[in-house]
């Protein structure tokens, strides 16, 4: 396959990441298949895609039924909610009902893509990858793309080449760790900024402003982490610590906290700051 191949693109969940990554390649002219198990978050995207002009919201179609929707897709990325046994489930039916061809990527902020492949063929594994697109799609210029232990060279490429079509820089990782480069960084941020905040070093506002300001990061990682959802974050953290188990990985309680009490940042209008 050539990377001119590549024209239908199925993304499975339609969430904060999905609905972004859909409107990415459909502005970049390829046709895009939005699918999600929840029909309200399927006509959220709809709308969400069909207020941006310059999306092309005549390249994208929603739908509730993954089979139909990936039959003959040439790339599926999934990026449903990061729960390792959902992602092994849902890459197992992506591997049955997709043509032989098809390249099947996962947008899992932390996990290994070999992880995924349990009920995988042998025969799809080698194409197989991570492709991790960061938040906010639109203005970020990177995708890491990771080779698991199965994923072949050629499919390596042509993640790479797709990401140059979608006006990215391609970042590759030639082995397969846990939260790659990006998010492995930003734990480190975040697991200080939490600890400052935990020992009343300062307030949100002036750590944020600190980060900001000393460190010349475009902004502060409350505000990073609103963004992305303490509950994918507090997940990613916990997930880290139990693979791991080393105890500086261990999330904050106050964070686990603010997840059972529906505060997930922008999603939700209230997380470190209101929204
Ligand atoms: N939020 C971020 O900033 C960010 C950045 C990079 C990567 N990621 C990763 O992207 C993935 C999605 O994150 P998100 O923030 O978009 O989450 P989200 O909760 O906004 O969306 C996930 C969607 O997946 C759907 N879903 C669940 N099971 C499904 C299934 N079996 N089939 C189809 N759809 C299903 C849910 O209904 C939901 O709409 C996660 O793996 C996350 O770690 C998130």
């Amino acid at each position: 396959m050539r990377v001119e191949d590549i024209k239908k693109i199925g993304i499975i969940g339609a969430g904060v990441m999905g609905t972004q990554i859909g409107e990415l390649f459909a502005q970049k002219g390829f046709r895009v298949l939005m699918v999600d198990v929840n029909q309200d978050v399927l006509e959220r995207s709809q709308k969400e895609t069909e207020g941006k002009i310059f999306v092309a919201p005549s390249r994208i179609s929603w739908h509730l039924d993954l089979r139909e929707a990936i039959k003959d897709a040439d790339l599926v990325v999934e990026t449903i909610t990061e729960n390792l046994d959902l992602k092994i489930e849902v890459f197992a039916q992506l591997d049955k009902y997709s043509a032989k061809h098809t390249l099947l990527a996962s947008n899992s902020s932390a996990f290994p893509i070999t992880w995924l492949l349990n009920k995988v063929s042998e025969e799809r594994k080698p194409k197989c990858a991570n492709m991790h697109f960061l938040n906010p799609v639109e203005i970020s210029q990177i995708i890491e793309i990771t080779k698991g232990e199965y994923t072949s060279d050629e499919t390596v490429n042509l993640l790479a080449g797709i990401t140059r079509k979608l006006g990215k820089k391609p970042v590759i990782l030639k082995k397969d760790t846990p939260g790659f480069i990006v998010n492995r960084m930003i734990g480190a941020l975040q697991r200080e900024c939490y600890a400052m905040l935990e020992e009343d070093v300062a307030s949100v506002e002036e750590i944020d402003e600190a980060i900001r300001l000393g460190l010349w990061l475009p902004m502060g990682i409350f505000q990073l982490s609103d963004m992305i959802g303490l509950d994918v974050v507090y997940s990613s953290m916990k997930w880290m610590y139990d693979v791991f188990g080393l105890e500086y990985l261990k999330p904050p309680d106050f964070l686990k906290e603010m997840v059972e009490r529906g505060e997930l940042g922008m999603k939700t209008k209230k997380g470190f700051y209101t929204y």
